[in-house]
C-alpha cells in the first residue's frame, strides 16, 4: 500500500448491502465514506425538478453544467441544499439508473469522486468505483446476494423509510435496475478482476463488516514495511 491511508471500493448490485456495510466499515476504520450512488441520485433529483426527466441528451448537457453536487460530512448536497431525505424513492432510483448510463452524467461525477478519493482514507461505494473511478484502489470488494435476498432487504429499507411498496414491486425494480446497470456500455456494473467477491445472501451485516475489516487489516499488515 502507498504512503497514505488506503482507498477501499465496494461495488455490487442494488440491495447487496453495500450502503450499510460501507458506512459501518468506514466508521470502524475512521475513514470517509463516499456514497457515489447518492451523487447520481442527487443529479437525477435536479433533472426531475427541472422537468428534464424525459428530455434528450442535448437539454441535459446545459442543465448538468449548472448543477453542483457534493458530499460534505456525509451530507448529500445539491448546491447548498441537503437532499439526503429526498433521494431514496424507488421512482428516483429508476430515473437515476437510466440517467447514469448517459456519458455526460458520468463525466460530471467521476472526476469529483476521484478527487474525493485522492487523499486516501476513504471507502467508496457504488457500481464502478473499483473498475473506473479508482482502478488503483488498495482493496476492492464486490458484494453480491440472491435476487430474493436483495429484494427483501430493499423492501424492508423502503418500509422503514415510510414508502408503502409491495415486495413484488421492489423485486421487479431491482431486476430492472440490475439489467440497466449491468447492461449499459459505459462503466457497467462489473466485478473488477482484482476485487474480492463476498456473497452476503446468508450473512448478517455484522458478519459482512467483520469479514471486510479483517481483509483490509490483513492487506495492511502484509504490505506495511
Ligand atoms: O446505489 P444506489 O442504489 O443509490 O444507486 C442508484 C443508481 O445510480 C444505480 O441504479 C446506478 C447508479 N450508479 C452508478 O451508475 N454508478 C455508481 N458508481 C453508483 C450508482
Amino acid at each position: 500500500m502507498k504512503d497514505r491511508e488506503p482507498v477501499i471500493t465496494i461495488d455490487g448490485p442494488a440491495g447487496a448491502g453495500k450502503g450499510t456495510v460501507a458506512r459501518r466499515l468506514a466508521e470502524r476504520l475512521g475513514f470517509q465514506l463516499l456514497d457515489t450512488g447518492a451523487m447520481y441520485r442527487a443529479v437525477a433529483l435536479s433533472v426531475a425538478r427541472a422537468g428534464l426527466a424525459e428530455s434528450g441528451v442535448a437539454a441535459l448537457d446545459g442543465h448538468l453544467q449548472k448543477v453542483e453536487v457534493s458530499i460534505v460530512d456525509g451530507q448529500v448536497l445539491l448546491g447548498d441544499e441537503d437532499v439526503g431525505a429526498l433521494i431514496r424513492t424507488p421512482e428516483l432510483g429508476q430515473l437515476t439508473s437510466r440517467l447514469s448510463a448517459i456519458p455526460a452524467v458520468r463525466e460530471k461525477l467521476t472526476p469529483l469522486q476521484r478527487r474525493a478519493a485522492g487523499a486516501g482514507g476513504v471507502v467508496l461505494e457504488g457500481r464502478d468505483t473499483g473498475t473506473v473511478v479508482c482502478p488503483d484502489a488498495d482493496v476492492k470488494f464486490y458484494l453480491t446476494a440472491s435476487l430474493e435476498a436483495r429484494a427483501r432487504r430493499r423492501h424492508a429499507e423502503l418500509l422503514a423509510l415510510g414508502y408503502g411498496v409491495t415486495l413484488e414491486a421492489v423485486r421487479e425494480d431491482v431486476r430492472v435496475r440490475d439489467r440497466q446497470d449491468s447492461g449499459r456500455t459505459l462503466a457497467p456494473l462489473r466485478k473488477a478482476p482484482d476485487a474480492i467477491e463476498v456473497d452476503t445472501t446468508d450473512l448478517t451485516i455484522d458478519q459482512v463488516v467483520d469479514r471486510l475489516a479483517a481483509m483490509v487489516e490483513q492487506r495492511r499488515c502484509c504490505t506495511r514495511s
